[in-house]
């Protein structure tokens, strides 16, 4: 049901109907390669820009569960029902992510700084101890966050180091916290 619905995210032409065509070569534009600033400026002056926080969660390729931090998530449609969220090609569970079919983006509460720093780090056992329950398309759940967003994936865009993930909300929950909000590199409350 999911792979038909992507398809058909596909055929009404979300992905091209009044968009600038996307170039998979960034080589043959003006690429971030060329500017004169330093990535490091540029990385400082793009966290002045505060935003929630979000745990990403899907069923991975070997039908592992595998979920990640990321701040990169925002709204895009009312109607229909669009979110987006962006993934560095250099994380390791980047294939798992892009062959997802489905994905669940949980909003932070202001007292999860701990979780998202669990799903931010390496070589660990993201879920130990966790209590998950399953959603859509077996999509591990978290039990507590601001808000639930499950998603089946509608595209996905070439973002230079990152993949921007476009996701067609099929259901949501909204449990009202307090969010965490993350500026500067620092996590803060509103
Ligand atoms: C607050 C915060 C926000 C983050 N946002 C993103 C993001 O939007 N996209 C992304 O690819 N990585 C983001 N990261 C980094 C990933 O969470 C981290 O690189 C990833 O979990 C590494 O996992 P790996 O073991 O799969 O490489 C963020 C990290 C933190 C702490």
């Amino acid at each position: 049901m999911l792979i038909i619905f992507a398809l058909d995210l596909a055929t009404q032409g979300y992905s091209n109907h009044h968009c600038r065509p996307i170039q998979a070569d960034a080589t043959n534009k003006r690429s971030m390669s060329t500017s004169n600033f330093s990535k490091l400026d540029f990385r400082n002056a793009l966290g002045s820009f505060a935003t929630g926080v979000t745990v990403v969660t899907a069923l991975g390729k070997n039908g592992q569960k595998v979920g990640m931090t990321a701040n990169s998530f925002n709204s895009v449609s009312l109607d229909p029902a669009l979110v987006l969220w962006s993934i560095g090609r250099d994380t390791n569970c980047f294939d798992d992510f892009i062959a997802a079919e489905a994905f669940a983006i949980h909003i932070l509460a202001e007292d999860q700084q701990e979780l998202s720093n669990r799903f931010a780090t390496t070589g660990t056992d993201r879920f130990a101890g966790l209590e998950v329950s399953e959603g859509l398309a077996g999509v591990p759940l978290l039990t507590h966050y601001s808000a639930c967003f499950q998603c089946a994936i509608a595209n996905q865009y070439d973002g230079g180091d990152h993949v921007i993930m476009l996701g067609k909300v099929l259901d949501f929950t909204d449990q009202g916290h307090r969010p965490l909000i993350f500026h500067r590199g620092n996590y803060e409350a509103l």
